[in-house]
């Protein structure tokens, strides 16, 4: 059938178009290598061997001293994505306002790199680390060095897989993200009594993201009797995690794979659901759809992740639906508890010791709550909760 969705900003389309094209991914590439070459600029060298490589010089890293508590590595995965930006940011005030040194690395989604940021900071000596994993099970070498040299790890937001090295692991419901998706396209659309059937496509997250499985599986728990039922269609026929998958959360990929669903299969139907993983893939979705020449009058239900601040922009002005808010505030403060349970012998808090086995233990885990934000919510989630202000919505 077709959506017919109102669309209360078709005023700002032609500036939202603009923003779009400096989002998440691929096609923000350009503007972060920027950001990047800037703060290089700043590099510090005080956490590293001396071995200077491609990698140290190639990438962000900011040490900052205060007056004691130890010294903590966090390794981020890429700057290319607002999220980890402000992860980041979180940790290194956090852990800086309870006195620890911090050596905050982001490798750009290049494995090696990220491989050779956490040596550097092991032969540093840190005595924490905090890694958010870019490929998961790649790191199983630099963690057992880690703990031979008695370095504790914690996992942050991505399980480690693979490894007995890993204390904690700081997270959100992954599986919930999930499931709160496909729940609001449920409600949405009242899929349980729809008379008419919706097409969809999904567009998951990355094979080397424990995440990914866990928030494709969430939606599936939700979502696959309509699949059975006939009440959604996928008329590229591609519903498998293994189909829908998108490497390193690629948005320049997600875009891809739109833009040739839309030729491929959707001449004669319009596209109801696009079902996204991440806000990355929402922007390379509504870049596609605004190609093929969707309009507000059929313009279809979007789902994200992250409620980046752009993204939190679109659902504002219609051309995203929703996202998935997740206060990285919150969970550097779990994070952070959790370095100071390692280190200093205090308590972390810990609500899940089942659900994350990464093939080696059971890694002991605090989930965060993750919550669905579209136009009806975001100002009692996200402006009074003091995430971004109305100003920098307006901007
Ligand atoms: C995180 C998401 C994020 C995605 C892409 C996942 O591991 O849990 O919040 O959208 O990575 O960066």
């Amino acid at each position: 059938m077709k959506m017919r969705k109102k669309i209360l900003g078709a005023l700002l389309s032609v500036a939202m178009v603009a923003t779009t094209l400096v989002g998440c991914g691929g096609s923000a590439t350009t503007t972060n290598d920027t950001a990047t070459k800037d703060a290089s600029s700043t590099t510090a060298s005080d956490s590293t061997t001396g071995d200077s490589t491609a990698a140290d010089t190639a990438t962000q890293e900011v040490t900052t001293k205060t007056e004691a508590g130890g010294k903590v590595g966090v390794a981020m995965p890429t700057q290319s994505s607002e999220r980890w930006i402000n992860d980041g940011a979180n940790m290194k005030a956090q852990l800086e306002a309870l006195g620890y040194e911090v050596d905050l690395q982001y490798a750009e989604d290049d494995v090696q790199m990220q491989v050779s940021q956490i040596e550097n900071m092991i032969a540093s000596g840190v005595n924490c680390l905090v890694i958010a994993s870019i490929d998961s099970s790649a790191l199983v070498n630099v963690e057992a060095q880690a703990k031979d040299a008695g370095i504790p790890i914690i996992a942050y937001d991505r399980l480690l897989m693979d490894t007995d090295a890993v204390s904690y692991y700081a997270t959100f419901d992954n599986k919930g993200v999930g499931t709160a998706i496909a729940k609001y396209v449920e409600d949405k659309l009242d899929l349980a009594n729809a008379s008419e059937s919706y097409t969809i496509e999904l567009f998951m997250g990355s094979p080397d993201d424990n995440n990914a499985v866990f928030l494709y599986n969430g939606v599936m728990e939700v979502l696959q009797p309509y699949f059975d039922n006939g009440t959604l269609v996928c008329k590229s026929g591609r519903t498998s995690f293994e189909d829908t998958c998108i490497l390193r959360w690629s948005q320049e990929t997600a875009q891809q794979n739109c833009e040739n669903y839309l030729t491929g299969f959707y001449a004669d139907e319009d596209l109801d659901i696009c079902l996204t993983a991440f806000d990355g893939f929402a922007y390379g979705c509504k870049a596609a759809l605004e190609g093929a020449g969707y309009t507000a009058e059929n313009w279809p239900i979007i789902t994200g992740q992250d409620a980046e601040l752009m993204a939190t922009k679109n659902i504002i002005s219609g051309k995203q639906t929703m996202s998935i808010y997740k206060d990285t505030r919150l969970l550097a403060e779990k994070c952070v508890k959790m370095v100071q349970a390692v280190l200093e012998g205090a308590e972390p808090e810990i609500n899940d010791t089942e659900q994350y086995n990464n093939g080696k233990i059971v890694v002991p885990s605090y989930l965060c709550t993750p919550v669905a934000v579209d136009q009806d919510n975001y100002k009692t989630i996200i402006v009074d909760g003091g995430y971004y202000t109305e100003e920098q919505l307006a901007e």
